[in-house]
């Protein structure tokens, strides 16, 4: 990992007015997703630039939704699921860092609400559609009308997975080569898969000891298999776009899975090791893999977490269901 020369506020600043001009209000959303090739690693921390491009699945109307408005006290207001947050929460501290890139010191308090959608038993992170929703509010309440690479460009600064939020359906995120990043920008592919099906099989909701951005700094310091892992990432993202492209799922599927085992491996090998897996999370796989055994065609991926997503088609939900009694089962294309 590199250390950037470029800072966030100094590319943001390319991008706007000298003087914004503000609406009265603005409402966004942007759907979580869940990468089927992994984004792990990173070379350049200010920027979240990637060492792998990646590609995910945006899933439909489970995401964030951001909605800005004037805050008539002067102060700046952040709400979180229908809850006024503190100013000095973690959350609240983000979230008006990022508003910040876009203010540059002008006096515009603001009110910025969040309602994540996503079941809260899912066990799925939120990071990746809450910074591209904010993003997606802040364009509108600022009519900056920037294009969806910029805004998949900004959102990745947040969080490098919100870059994919921008979109639905599948989507690539180019790892990019230039030192400002605005060439690592996600872009949606045209294929679309009406039958697929990523059912959520939450097995703990226990907060992960060990964030995706510390995980990814320690794998990369300290595990001598993680300079296998660029390459492997873009052998993957070719199998899973050719896979996608002929829709053939059990490529697909047997693809995302090897890969999330490989990140995980990275992970395990770092040191001291980071095992997110909890002994349920295994006998989930086992599950999977004596299912595939039996001929149901499923494969599981899983992100800097013990949760599993289970991939299917919805010719095997019934017998999925029966499995998994408490898996919540996404339509990604059902739009
Ligand atoms: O965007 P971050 O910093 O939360 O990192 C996400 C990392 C993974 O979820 C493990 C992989 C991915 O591509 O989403």
């Amino acid at each position: 990992m590199s250390n950037s020369s470029i800072d966030k506020a100094s590319v943001v600043n390319r991008y706007l007015p000298s003087r914004l001009v503000s609406r009265e209000y603005a409402d966004a959303f942007a759907p979580s997703n869940i990468a089927l090739c992994k984004y792990w690693g990173k070379r350049d921390a200010e920027l979240n630039l990637p060492v792998n491009s990646s590609l995910s699945i945006s899933l439909a109307h489970l995401g964030s939704h951001t909605n800005i408005s004037h805050s008539e006290t002067g102060l700046d207001k952040v709400r979180l699921n229908n809850k006024d947050l503190s100013l000095d929460s973690n959350f609240s501290r983000k979230v008006i860092a990022f508003v910040d890139l876009f203010r540059r010191g002008q006096k515009i308090p603001l009110i910025v609400d969040t309602r994540n959608n996503i079941p809260t038993a899912a066990g799925l992170a939120s990071s990746a559609s809450g910074f591209a929703a904010l993003v997606l509010a802040l364009d509108d309440f600022f009519s900056l009308k920037l294009e969806n690479s910029v805004l998949s460009a900004f959102a990745r600064m947040g969080s490098g997975s919100a870059s994919r939020s921008i979109y639905s359906g599948f989507v690539r995120w180019d790892m990019g080569s230039q030192s400002d990043g605005m060439d690592s920008v996600a872009s949606q592919l045209d294929n679309r898969w009406p039958n697929l099906r990523i059912g959520l099989i939450k097995v703990s909701s226990v907060q992960k000891p060990v964030d995706s951005r510390s995980g990814m700094n320690r794998t990369i310091e300290t595990s001598k298999l993680y300079p296998s892992w660029p390459e492997q990432a873009g052998s993957d993202l070719i199998t899973l776009e050719q896979a996608i492209a002929d829709r053939d799922f059990a490529r697909m599927g047997a693809c995302a899975e090897k890969n999330a085992m490989s990140m995980h491996a990275t992970m395990m090998s770092a040191w001291p090791p980071l095992v997110y897996w909890l002994p349920e999370s295994l006998a989930v796989m086992h599950k999977v893999w004596q299912l595939r055994e039996a001929g149901v065609a499923v494969y599981f991926t899983m992100d800097a977490g013990p949760n599993l997503k289970l991939l299917f088609e919805a010719c095997s939900l019934s017998v999925l269901e029966t499995e998994f009694v408490s898996m919540e089962v996404i339509q990604p294309f059902s739009d």
